[in-house]
């Protein structure tokens, strides 16, 4: 069943080997500052700074920089890009990188003129309204998995608070548009592009799982969900597969730029975990997904069985004859774990950079939203931590 919703999506999208060219008539829309925004080494070793600064210089554009964004990107590096912002009248902030360079930019946006309060408390805090000044983003795409260049998400790291904080934006704040290069993603290292495939995975689960009826939003991700199991298998043999790393650049975009959210309660519990976890350790944010997810599900499956059955044949094939709706819905989420297994995605805690003094402290700041198939408990998220620690 389809429950009410309103659909819009204003970014822009340019997509394929050729899309840099689209970068000139895009400029001339905005006023002559533009702040790049990227990482630390990924676009200069791999030439694509380069190709963007003569694009900027032949446009006539002054060029600020913000360079060294970090992975978890941090309440710090996002003030001192709000200052640059203010200093130079900056026209347009043209992230380049992956969804910690484009959240850090939209967080830019938001808090160059936030005035009276500070900003963080302001907007990932307390989830105020966008009233003031907003300056226009855009992105250039190097690594695939958070969809944050076709939506409004930011979320940015409080480093001495150890709060991850998320939050969804409104269309002013999407990027106006957004470039993307599969040929950008193939110097992604194996790591990290197993952390945004898993981070894409999730994103269709924490809408999937949800409700008991089945709608058209979870037609669309049960695609989604095949084709980014498929690719990343390809992908994983053959990194500049083309043909695969495109599929899986899509696929990433399309899971959250609110399409399959459509007509979903949607449950997000299992980032809520990870953000937490995330402020503590700084893990990539996929790794710790995929960590959290097996116990959660686990927990979790009993509530939602019909949904983790379908999930269980539709998407990894499980026979049904002769077993109980319980046996197939187990056999769904140990499918899923073999996946995870068989590409070599990180799922221990200590792994990750976590000690066992850090669970109770992950738990207890968790947010709870209770938006899935059960509400969970601190106590359950800490059994959650020390299961996958
Ligand atoms: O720092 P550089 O040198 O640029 O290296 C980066 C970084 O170390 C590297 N990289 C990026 N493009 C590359 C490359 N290396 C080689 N070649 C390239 N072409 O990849 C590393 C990780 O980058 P990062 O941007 O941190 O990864 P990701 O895209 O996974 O972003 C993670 C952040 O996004 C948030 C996460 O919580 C995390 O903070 N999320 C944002 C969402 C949103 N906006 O909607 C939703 C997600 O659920 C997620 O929470
Ligand atoms: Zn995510």
């Amino acid at each position: 069943m389809q429950f009410d919703f309103t659909y819009y999506n204003p970014t822009i999208i340019h997509f394929g080997k050729s899309s840099l060219t689209q970068l000139d008539n895009e400029l001339t829309q905005y006023g002559e500052t533009v702040m790049l925004v990227y990482g630390r080494n990924a676009i200069k070793s791999n030439g694509l700074y380069d190709d963007i600064m003569s694009i900027l210089a032949a446009a006539g554009k002054k060029v600020i920089e913000l360079s060294g964004v970090m992975p978890n990107p941090t309440y710090q590096k996002m003030m001192e890009g709000a200052q640059l912002v203010r200093e130079h009248d900056v026209s347009l902030i043209l992230a380049v990188g992956g969804g910690s360079v484009i959240d850090c930019a939209k967080g830019i946006s938001v808090s160059a003129y936030c005035e009276g309060q500070d900003p963080f408390q302001k907007y990932w805090v307390e989830y105020q309204d966008v009233d003031n000044k907003v300056v226009p983003v855009a992105s250039i795409l190097t690594m695939v998995g958070t969809g944050s260049e076709m939506n409004g998400g930011s979320v940015i790291t409080h480093e001495e608070t150890k709060y991850k904080g998320g939050r969804v934006f409104p269309a002013s704040v999407y990027p106006k548009f957004s470039i993307l290069n599969p040929e950008y993603t193939f110097t992604v290292s194996q790591y990290q592009m197993l952390s945004g495939v898993f981070d894409t995975l999730s994103h269709l689960m924490e809408q999937y799982f949800s409700d008991q009826g089945v709608n058209t939003s979870d037609y669309l991700i049960e695609g989604l969900l095949k084709s980014s199991i498929d690719n990343l298998r390809v992908a994983l043999k053959n990194p500049t597969n083309y043909e695969a790393r495109s599929n899986l650049m899509w696929n990433a975009t399309l899971a959250l730029n609110t399409l399959t959210g459509l007509s979903k309660t949607q449950d997000w519990q299992v980032h809520m975990i990870e953000h937490q976890l995330g402020a503590y350790t700084d893990c990539a944010h996929g790794m710790g997904l995929a960590a959290i997810s097996l116990p959660y599900y686990r927990l979790i499956y009993k509530f939602g069985i019909e949904k983790f059955v379908r999930f269980a044949t539709q998407i990894w094939g499980i026979s049904t004859e002769g077993k109980t709706q319980d046996q197939i819905a187990l056999e769904g989420i140990d499918a899923l774990e073999a996946f995870i297994k068989e590409c070599g995605i990180v799922t221990s805690l200590k792994a990750l950079g976590a000690t066992r003094e850090m669970l109770p402290k992950i738990a207890a700041s968790t947010i709870i939203l209770g938006k899935g198939y059960r509400k969970i408990t601190p106590e359950e998220i800490q059994n959650i931590l020390e299961d996958c620690f």
